[in-house]
């Protein structure tokens, strides 16, 4: 283990995100105070000159890279070229400006959805490059997995401790709301809130609720990432989970006990469920030490009670906030 002086300038990229506020929050609760964060206005990310002039002028000892053009099946299906373009000039950008600015340490982050359409479950890190990616996401898969092959190629070729690291489905404050934008913990539990205020006799979930899903809380993953930038060092990177699934159909029921929707809930089997089970082997790093600290049920506790926060926001000052 290599703690990290709390005098390391650490580089939160993407800090407005989910994932980057998480850290942010994370480290400024252990004390560092020279965490170093640029909005993609002040700073775009796709951009090679502005990114090596910023990092030759900052030099970070620490780089976090939580910025991604991330979003949903529809987003990735109209815009294959931006999400495989911009996600690659990130990647590529950051990583090398990194490299040679004389970074200590970098973490990235990929995705699940980085791993073939049919790997076998739960999904060992060696199923990488094994078979063909989901075709909906294929444009992001394939820039997130070129961003972790140059952590490992960094780390393999010039003994860079750089490391990639791969969270399942995350969920909890900074979530995005959005009705037909987000995720399936929020979509669901934004809806379920509104048939709950409208007292709406029954809840219809899409698909026949047996597919099985991994979901971490995001303050979780940001204590996973800051244990592995202390404790992780190999060039192949390393799945991030919580290593327990749940049923869409106990999600629902779990989702409707914590927003308080008392009416009667179906599943609409007409509707299309996608892949059957998606779970990560998380064996790797729960052998080195670490587990996730928050139950789901107190996950959706806590971003419940955020989301409502956001709707008082929003009612006491209309179009300030968006949830
Ligand atoms: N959310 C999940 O369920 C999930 C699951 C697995 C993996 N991940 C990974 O975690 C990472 C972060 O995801 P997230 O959910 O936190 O995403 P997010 O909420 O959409 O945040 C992404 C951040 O990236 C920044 N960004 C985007 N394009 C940029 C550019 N050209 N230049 C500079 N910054 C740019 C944005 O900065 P501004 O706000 O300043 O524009 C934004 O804050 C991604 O790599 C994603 O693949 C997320």
């Amino acid at each position: 283990m290599k703690p990290i002086d709390p005098r390391a300038k650490i580089y939160v990229a993407g800090h407005r995100g989910m994932v980057g506020s998480a850290m942010v929050r994370l480290l400024k609760n252990k004390g560092f105070e020279n965490v170093i964060t640029r909005t993609s206005s002040e700073l775009n990310l796709t951009r090679q000159a502005e990114v090596e002039s910023f990092f030759q002028s900052e030099k970070p000892d620490y780089v976090f890279v939580a910025a991604a053009k991330v979003g949903g099946i529809i987003a990735n299906r109209n815009d294959p070229t931006g999400f495989l373009y911009d996600n690659l000039m990130i990647a590529s950008n950051v990583i090398r400006a990194a490299a040679e600015s004389g970074t200590e340490k970098l973490l990235f982050l990929g995705s699940s959805c980085i791993f073939p359409k049919h790997a076998e479950q739960p999904i060992r890190e060696s199923s990488i490059l094994t078979g063909a990616l989901e075709p909906t996401n294929e444009a992001y898969a394939i820039a997130k997995i070129a961003g972790l092959k140059l952590t490992e190629y960094y780390n393999r070729q010039y003994g860079k401790r750089f490391i990639s690291a791969m969270p399942p489905n995350l969920y909890g404050y900074g979530d995005n709301f959005h009705l037909e934008n987000s995720h399936v913990i929020p979509g669901l539990m934004r809806r379920l809130h509104e048939a709950k205020l409208a007292s709406s006799p029954e809840f219809i979930a899409w698909g026949t609720g047996t597919p099985l899903r991994e979901f971490m809380f995001v303050d979780d993953l940001a204590d996973g990432c800051f244990f592995l930038l202390q404790n992780y060092e190999e060039p192949l990177f390393i799945n991030l989970g919580s290593g327990e699934e749940i049923s869409i159909h106990a999600l629902v029921h779990q989702l409707a006990e914590v927003v308080g929707y008392q009416g009667r809930i179906a599943f609409d089997s007409s509707k299309p469920d996608g892949t059957p089970r998606k779970l990560m082997d998380s064996s790797r790093i729960h052998q080195l030490g670490w587990h996730h600290n928050t139950s789901l049920r107190e996950g959706l506790k806590l971003t419940y009670e955020w989301y409502l926060r956001g709707q008082v926001l929003r009612l006491a000052s209309p179009g300030k906030t968006s949830v």
